[in-house]
């Protein structure tokens, strides 16, 4: 068994020092059982490793995640258009990007004593101390390249395992059926670079996005949701010119054109500079703490087999620094091997200009489950002896999920004062079937008040409104704000509109 208790304690103090964050992970992965947002795969039959299932509340937030990013990418930013590829495509896709070479596959060693299978750079890098402790006259080069994390014993030398998961198409399972789940989503989006091109008359530089499953047989599946075998990807392929144009195209014919017109003649280091600070912004926008995120340049020989620049935009998880999003400089890589394997010219031609080439592709790769596990380790939090100090429940610890309002699973609460009193849970019954259209909504009548604001903080619930004994007469209630606590009346008639900018602001 893995001992990760002591490595998530230790890293989550200096991480989130506010307040105590001992097995932050632990408790993370506990409220999101608890509460419905992630259950392990099969877990009746005792869990399948590497794969998760989104639960109600888990669903919601997902979506949200994503509808967000869909409208950042889609409304927000010009010139970008979706996308909904298959997940299966021809084999020779996979020949043409590389993914069935070295170039996508990580270095595997075996434990000759346990057998247990690890990625290379990973036992080289992070156990050493851990295991020196079992194995006294152990060196640090003699761990690096041959002892097993988990029991000490020797390793295999490394070799390659590449990544992509087979499948067969058809009834017959042979050569000419196998195809591979996708590992990329990216490839679906070069397959139909000219179905899109034409088809929606675009013209350089446009972007085509995509949010979908991929698939990687990763050998060393872990962290929770951070590393599994199967995930989505949110990404957003930028078509560009090569270089940046040498007679600036301004259509006015004045020095300096508008900002649209100037970025015409982007070539791709502008464009790279553009999405790495966009989409460090959408992190931020969505309230991730600036001093839990960073950007690392990735030198040359650890870059992906594409890619003629990296950065990865890095989270400060309980587990230490790793990347969520990856801005790739793809140069014409997949363009001209698709070109090449298919047969078909993938060239662009400007009209504008007259040139023709093949267009440069800066790619922006988010993975919707690590943005997932970094708004919920973000926005969770743990006050000693609660908020309110006037519940009975003051000694306990409260969690509070301080989680940007887009993304939280439910909005609003709706619940009456006290349960016995079947005028209150006519009214508020009411209420909520008023609201259930327009917003997610939950109806609570279990438990005092202070509890059930307390189970809503845990769920991030933004809103929660109150019927009570006034309500009745006055045919308004109060709503209560998660993160302030403060408690204002509304008329009920007003709640749509109020409730619509609140959400929004
Ligand atoms: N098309 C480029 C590409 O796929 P990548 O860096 O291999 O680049 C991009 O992956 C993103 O996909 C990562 O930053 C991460 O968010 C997500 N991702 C990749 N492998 C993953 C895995 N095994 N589990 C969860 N997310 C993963």
């Amino acid at each position: 068994m893995r001992k990760v208790q002591p490595r998530y304690a230790r890293v989550c103090e200096c991480a989130h020092a506010n307040y105590d964050m001992e097995n932050l992970m632990e408790k993370i992965i506990s409220l999101a059982k608890r509460r419905g947002f992630i259950f392990q795969s099969s877990e009746i039959y005792g869990g399948f490793s590497s794969c998760y299932d989104f639960g109600p509340l888990g669903v919601e937030m997902k979506n949200n995640i994503k509808r967000a990013w869909w409208d950042e990418m889609t409304k927000n930013q010009e010139g970008i258009v979706g996308l909904d590829a298959a997940i299966l495509m021809s084999p020779r896709v996979w020949q043409a990007s590389g993914h069935l070479t070295a170039g996508f596959a990580d270095e595997l060693v075996e434990c000759k004593s346990c057998h247990k299978r690890f990625r290379a750079d990973e036992v080289r890098s992070t156990k050493y101390e851990e295991t020196k402790k079992k194995s006294s006259n152990l060196q640090t080069s003699d761990f690096r390249i041959r002892r097993c994390p988990e029991c000490g014993g020797e390793l295999t030398e490394p070799r390659k395992f590449n990544l992509m998961m087979k499948t067969f198409v058809g009834p017959v399972e042979n050569e000419a059926s196998l195809t591979y789940l996708r590992a990329e989503t990216c490839q679906g989006i070069y397959m139909n670079f000219e179905n899109v091109l034409n088809s929606m008359r675009l013209k350089i530089p446009f972007g085509i996005a995509q949010i979908g499953k991929a698939f990687r047989n990763e050998i060393n599946p872990k962290d929770f949701i951070y590393r599994v075998r199967e995930f989505e990807q949110m990404e957003m392929q930028w078509f560009c010119r090569p270089s940046a144009s040498k007679t600036p195209r301004n259509r006015r014919g004045t020095k300096r054109g508008t900002d649209a017109e100037e970025k015409n003649n982007w070539g791709p280091d502008e464009w790279f500079e553009y999405w790495k600070k966009e989409r460090l912004n959408w992190y931020l926008k969505l309230g991730i703490k600036k001093e839990n995120l960073r950007i690392v340049e990735i030198p040359e020989k650890e870059r992906a087999h594409y890619a003629k620049r990296q950065i990865d935009i890095e989270y400060k998880f309980p587990f230490g620094w790793h990347e969520i999003e990856g801005i790739h400089n793809r140069g014409d890589f997949d363009l001209k091997n698709h070109s090449k394997f298919s047969g078909q010219d993938l060239s662009y031609f400007d009209e504008e200009t007259g040139e023709k080439y093949i267009p440069y592709i800066i790619e922006t790769s988010g993975g919707v489950d690590r943005s997932f596990l970094v708004f919920l380790v973000d926005a969770y939090q743990e006050i000693k002896g609660g908020r309110t100090k006037t519940t009975k429940a003051t000694k306990e610890i409260e969690i509070l999920l301080k989680i940007d309002k887009k993304l939280a699973p439910i909005k609003i609460a709706v619940l009456p004062l006290v349960r016995n009193k079947p005028e209150l849970v006519k009214k508020a019954t009411e209420v909520y079937q008023m609201l259930k259209p327009y917003f997610a909504c939950q109806y609570d009548e279990l438990g005092s008040i202070g509890r059930r604001y307390r189970r809503l903080d845990e769920i991030g619930v933004p809103f929660a409104l109150t019927i009570d004994f006034e309500s009745l007469k006055q045919d308004d209630l109060t709503i209560r704000d998660r993160d302030t606590m403060i408690q204002e009346r509304v008329k009920i008639k007003d709640l749509v509109k109020v409730l619509k900018e609140r959400l929004e602001n």
